[in-house]
């Protein structure tokens, strides 16, 4: 069911107020911030504030608000249709500047004092020369892409296997994967993309996958709900106010230096070919690494094993399995590169699937550049002033029923053929359509195609080595290692 909707979002139309209210100063936001870390949570707290105002564009609070989060204002236009979703990615009406999390902008001495290139508006000439450096780095990459992800995917999974094997109880065996697979992801990140090895550096080698999740943590949970304490205290503790980066300051020192040494050769392509001094070029290389890259596949590839592996879902992995190994060819000899992987219709189709279900980063942000009109389905239409922040909440605009069938179901086969592929204008993880481009000019993940292909080399990795696997939840329960037939 494709619908014929874009429309430009600024044409002419009758429109109507946005509904919902920001409530009583202080109380309105505090009132929203628990319903979304607490009373409600994320997915909730949109879901009913949209059925109760019968709109999917209304007026809300988004956290962190009060009592010490100042100068952050928390008033938001939240959108979570696939059609309003749109003007988001148009950067003649949206500005993207300090918007990446939302009206918070964690301390600059997160990054030395830099404002990175992510954190940087379309307009601003520093954002077309970092993001072309971004995409500069993919491109050189993605030579050694495959090698290096095929080699930390191999340790991460002996490590794994070793793990599942030590159980005294084989049947109630059970090995996480999430350590082991941050680990694969931080090594071949920092080898392919910037070209240094983890292992010429003791302490970075031990180190810097704990570093990077204390640096994101520190700059992520104000916004986030974590769950790991109970929840009074988190509100008390976590999402009170900023939290301070001088914690994280001696190690993130020891990856700027690692990046200095070992990444020299990087640095030296944003010096000499996009005019970006070192400094700047350091800062901007750990945060594309440790935010964009190690941030949203650590988030992102979980969910795929997890969904992958669930219980239950035995025909899907058959026929993963059987298309896996039918591209690769016989034997144990095919190796999972991109081109391979571009013939994996259905391991592409379910990796879509869990960005669709459930996009690594759900929310987006962008504050309206005039006044405009921001048109939803069935020709609603909503007046937005300039300077109004904008809040796109991906996970219910992408199951928006008047887009996909069955909006609410894990259905892997449903990007598979031309009905399939033409929902893919539909799927927006990557802040733009699936079928935009990444450039200078616009705000698009640069890493949109290596994303999504590196998704899939790990499943492709996975029913290469495995006969059958298993999860529950982020731990593998069963590992049937492939039983070699000899030719
Ligand atoms: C699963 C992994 C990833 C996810 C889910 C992801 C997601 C995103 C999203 C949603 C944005 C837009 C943020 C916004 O402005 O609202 C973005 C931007 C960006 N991503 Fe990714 N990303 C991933 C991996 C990577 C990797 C591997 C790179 C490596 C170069 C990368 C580089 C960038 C850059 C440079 C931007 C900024 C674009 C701009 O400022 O115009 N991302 N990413």
């Amino acid at each position: 069911m494709v619908p014929s909707f874009p429309q430009p979002a600024s044409a002419a139309a009758a429109t109507r107020p946005i509904p919902g209210s920001y409530g009583p100063p202080l109380l309105g936001p505090l009132r929203d911030r628990l319903d979304y870390f607490w009373f409600q949570g994320p997915d909730d707290f949109f879901r009913r504030r949209a059925a109760d105002h019968k709109s999917t564009v209304f007026r809300a609070n988004i956290p962190p608000t009060f009592p010490f989060f100042l100068g952050v204002d928390p008033r938001v236009v939240a959108v979570v249709d696939a059609a309003a979703f749109t003007a988001l990615f148009d950067p003649a009406l949206v500005d993207k500047r300090d918007v990446l999390i939302g009206p918070y902008v964690p301390s600059l001495a997160f990054t030395r004092g830099t404002r990175v290139g992510v954190y940087l508006d379309t307009q601003d000439p520093d954002h077309a020369r970092t993001k072309a450096f971004s995409i500069d780095l993919l491109r050189r990459a993605a030579r050694n892409w495959a090698a290096e992800l095929r080699a930390a995917v191999d340790d991460m999974l002996a490590a794994v296997e070793e793990d599942l094997n030590r159980a005294p109880d084989p049947a109630a065996a059970s090995a996480s994967y999430l350590i082991p697979l941050q680990k694969c992801i931080f090594r071949f990140l920092c080898k392919a993309l910037v070209g240094a090895d983890p292992a010429a550096d003791g302490l970075v080698d031990r180190f810097g996958v704990y570093i990077l999740d204390v640096w994101l943590a520190l700059q992520l949970v104000p916004t986030q709900k974590v769950g790991v304490i109970p929840q009074p205290l988190e509100e008390l503790l976590f999402h009170s106010f900023p939290l301070p980066s001088f914690v994280v300051k001696p190690g993130y020192d020891l990856l700027y230096r690692f990046v200095e040494k070992h990444g020299a050769a990087a640095v030296s392509i944003a010096e000499k070919e996009h005019g970006i001094s070192k400094e700047e070029a350091i800062n901007n290389i750990l945060f594309v690494l440790g935010f964009n890259a190690f941030g949203g596949f650590s988030v992102f590839l979980p969910f795929l094993v997890m969904e992958v592996g669930k219980p239950g879902r035995d025909d899907l992995r058959r026929r993963l399995q059987e298309e896996v190994r039918r591209v690769l060819g016989g034997g144990d000899g095919g190796k999972a590169g991109f081109a391979a992987v571009r013939e994996m219709a259905l391991v592409r189709s379910t990796v879509y699937e869990v960005l669709r279900m459930q996009p690594p980063v759900p929310l987006q942000f962008g504050r309206a550049r005039r006044d405009f009109v921001l048109r939803s389905h069935g020709g609603a239409a909503y007046e937005v002033g300039k300077g109004e922040l904008l809040c796109g909440y991906q996970p219910l605009a992408m199951r928006d029923p008047a887009v996909f069938d069955r909006p609410e179901e894990f259905v892997p086969e449903r990007f598979l053929g031309d009905d399939g592929e033409a929902l893919l204008q539909y799927v927006y993880w990557s802040n733009g359509p699936e079928t935009g481009e990444p450039s200078p000019g616009n705000k698009q993940c640069a890493a949109k195609e290596v994303v999504v292909a590196t998704a899939c080399m790990l499943v492709a990795e996975l029913f290469r080595r495995y006969d059958d696997f298993e999860c529950d939840g982020t731990s593998f329960t069963k590992l049937d290692k492939r039983e070699l037939t000899p030719s």
